[in-house]
């Protein structure tokens, strides 16, 4: 099933939804309606239990080049403020479904903000991360000193923050941003190979999963190991886990049923 809007394509493999960034005359840059529509898009898979991860990728040259500059450029900081400029992406955040991104080509700015507010994150070797706000006399705005800087570090992201330089998939997996590079003809393969293994898990262990991992940014040691504990005490309830250990048991592939 493959769904048209205006900035973004919308597609269901199995149990894997898939959301395409397709906005060409800007480089994929995130508006306003691009954002409506990813995390319309993104809270629809999430509420369908027949999904069970998302894939987010970007078209052309671009995972997406940023925010829009121009619908941004004129306005001052009491329309910013009052409207809350970028508050909308923190549903992105949200989603409990697992998504993975696949970064071909420039993930900048908002662009390389949203690749971080994925679970997963992986890279074409054409990938370019970087946060250009400096060279437009602002500073990121939707999540990157906080992310970039709790993924790869203080000193990587002080530079590329201050500088405004990019980083390549090869330093970006270094650099510990994204799990795995692949050459770019094989990124949206590779994406649903990781968003299919994912998808036929257990549903609620992988909520749970993205869930306990995802707290580690939030808390401290202590408060999250018992966060996770309750989790996997919780996941006792679930037929999910039942059958997992007994096809573990029994030497045979568990068939979730996701609940
Ligand atoms: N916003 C609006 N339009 C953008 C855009 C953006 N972020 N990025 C690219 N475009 C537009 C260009 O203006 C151009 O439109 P026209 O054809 O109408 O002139 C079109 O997309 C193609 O772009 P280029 O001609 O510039 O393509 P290029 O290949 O020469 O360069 C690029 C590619 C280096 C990515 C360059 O487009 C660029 O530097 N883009 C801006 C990157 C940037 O500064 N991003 C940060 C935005 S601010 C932000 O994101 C704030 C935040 O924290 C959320």
């Amino acid at each position: 099933m493959t769904e048209q809007h205006e900035n973004i394509r919308v597609e269901t493999r199995g149990r894997t939804g898939i959301i395409t960034l397709h906005r060409p005359k800007a480089l994929n840059a995130l508006d306003a309606a691009t954002l409506r529509e990813v995390v319309a898009a993104a809270a629809a898979m999430d509420a369908d239990p027949g999904i069970g991860a998302i894939v987010l990728t970007g078209s052309g040259k671009a995972f997406a080049a940023g925010a829009d500059i121009k619908e941004m450029a004129d306005r001052g900081f009491s329309e910013m403020f009052r409207a809350d400029w970028f508050a909308g992406w923190d549903a992105f955040t949200r989603v409990r479904t697992p998504v993975v991104g696949a970064v071909a080509g420039y993930a900048l700015g908002g662009g390389c903000e949203l690749a971080m507010m994925c679970d997963v994150l992986i890279a074409a070797d054409t990938a370019r991360f970087g946060q250009p706000e400096i060279n437009l006399g602002v500073i990121p705005g939707m999540g990157g000193s906080q992310r970039l800087t709790r993924a790869v570090g203080k000193a990587k992201a002080m530079d590329m923050v201050l500088t405004g330089r990019q980083m390549d998939a090869a330093e970006a997996e270094r650099a510990g941003l994204v799990s795995r590079v692949v050459p770019a003809d094989r990124l949206l393969d590779e994406a649903l190979e990781v968003a299919g293994t994912i998808a036929a898990k257990s549903l609620p262990a992988a909520m749970a999963a993205k869930e306990a991992v995802s707290a580690a940014f939030e808390t401290g040691l202590a408060q999250g190991v018992l966060f996770e504990r309750r989790l996997f005490h919780g996941l006792f309830a679930t037929e999910d886990q039942k059958e997992g250990m007994a096809a573990f048991a029994a030497k045979r592939e568990p068939r979730f049923t996701h609940r």
